[in-house]
């Protein structure tokens, strides 16, 4: 196998901590077989070029097999105009990179099934779901504006929009993952309300019949929300647009246990994806090295196992990441009574050491 070509953005706050951890853990899992090239993207390149995603950036990416990312913000960038946040960066990426597909899986790992909130009865029927989250459309992408009405009355409008090829695609990813798991796809939206949802429901079930053996279900987010915790191990493909899908993540990011431990995949046409952990850059911790790297380095397993087609590597970092867990190691994010408390790197360390 060529080598693969990576391109890296460390990012700002924990971003470059969780990079470097899952460098080197990439690195030990497949050696030799990866170059990264360093992207600067976010408030470091705000600080460094003026702006949060240079064009060079950019095509970095674009040219890169892959794309890996750590988290980008902070509180020293809050003040900039929007076009000069670190957060349009991020959405220039993805939509520079085209992946529309954002893959964000929700499973209890073993080790940590105490760190579920829910009431027992409620985690031991199991959880493991994924949320297939639309991620280049919506109100992300529509217009936004601030205006003045006749009155002169402040007033700020932001366009939800979405076409028939954008639900199209992401159901299809949807619907294909479903097949390969329990065939269950939750479709969500705000049908009752909004019209973008009455077109997505509309697409999504000519799409289903594309998938006889796949059972379709329909929720309304906001009793999507509360179900998500009333019975979690009722679901198993959620599909859904893009400000649905990033609030719902990270719900389901807390009834497993921590968001420091969830990975992501963007995913476009072809195999270069964006790999990304959920988490942002957790500005208060940076530098202190208690950022855990977990979620950072799932992704990096995602990257081999969707980009590359390195299953074999991929499952080695999984299975090491669940013997440092079944270890009892713990980052100050997931720890409790009676485990043994680490930091990052120390966490690093130990992954690396199981491989
Ligand atoms: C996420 C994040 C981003 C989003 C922010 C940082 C722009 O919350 O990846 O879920 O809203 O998509
Ligand atoms: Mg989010």
């Amino acid at each position: 196998m060529s080598r693969k070509n990576v391109a890296v953005i460390p990012g700002d706050g924990i971003g470059p901590e969780v990079i470097k951890a899952t460098l080197e853990v990439l690195e030990k899992a497949a050696p030799g077989k990866f170059d990264f090239t360093e992207v600067a993207m976010g408030g470091n390149a705000i600080d460094k070029y003026g702006e949060p995603l240079p064009d060079f950036s950019l095509k970095t990416c674009q040219n890169a097999d892959a794309t890996l990312l750590g988290a980008v913000g902070g509180p020293k960038w809050d003040n900039q105009p929007p076009e000069k946040r670190p957060e349009r960066g991020l959405l220039g990426v993805r939509s520079g990179l085209e992946v529309f597909a954002n893959i964000r899986p929700a499973k209890i790992f073993a080790p940590l099934a105490s760190a579920c909130p829910l009431r027992k009865d409620i985690a031991e029927k199991g959880i493991d779901f994924i949320i297939v989250r639309e991620l280049t459309g919506g109100i992300y992408f529509g217009k936004h504006e601030a205006f003045k009405t006749s009155d002169g009355e402040r007033a700020a409008r932001d366009v939800m929009e979405y076409s028939e090829h954008e639900i199209k695609r992401i159901a299809h990813v949807a619907f294909k993952m479903a097949m390969g798991r329990r065939k269950i796809v939750t479709s969500i939206d705000k049908a009752n309300i909004l019209t973008t949802s009455r077109l997505w429901r509309e697409v999504v079930e000519e799409v289903a019949k594309e998938y006889p053996e796949v059972k379709l279900n329909h929720l309304y987010v906001d009793n999507a929300s509360m179900q998500l915790v009333r019975a979690p191990s009722d679901f198993d493909v959620i599909v859904t647009e893009n400000t649905f899908g990033d609030i719902l993540s990270d719900e389901a990011s807390q009834i497993v246990g921590s968001i420091g431990m969830i990975p992501s995949a963007s995913l476009g046409e072809n195999n270069r994806g964006l790999y990304e952990p959920i988490h942002g850059s957790a500005p208060d911790i940076a530098g202190q090295d208690k950022a855990n790297p977990i979620g950072t380095i799932l992704a990096g397993a995602m990257m081999l196992r969707y980009s590359f087609a390195m299953n074999k590597e991929a499952d080695k970092i999984e299975n090491a990441v669940d013997e440092v867990l079944r270890d009892g190691l713990r980052t100050p994010d997931i720890f409790m009574d009676g485990t043994k408390l680490i930091t990052g790197s120390q966490m690093r360390d130990a992954i690396i050491a199981k491989l």
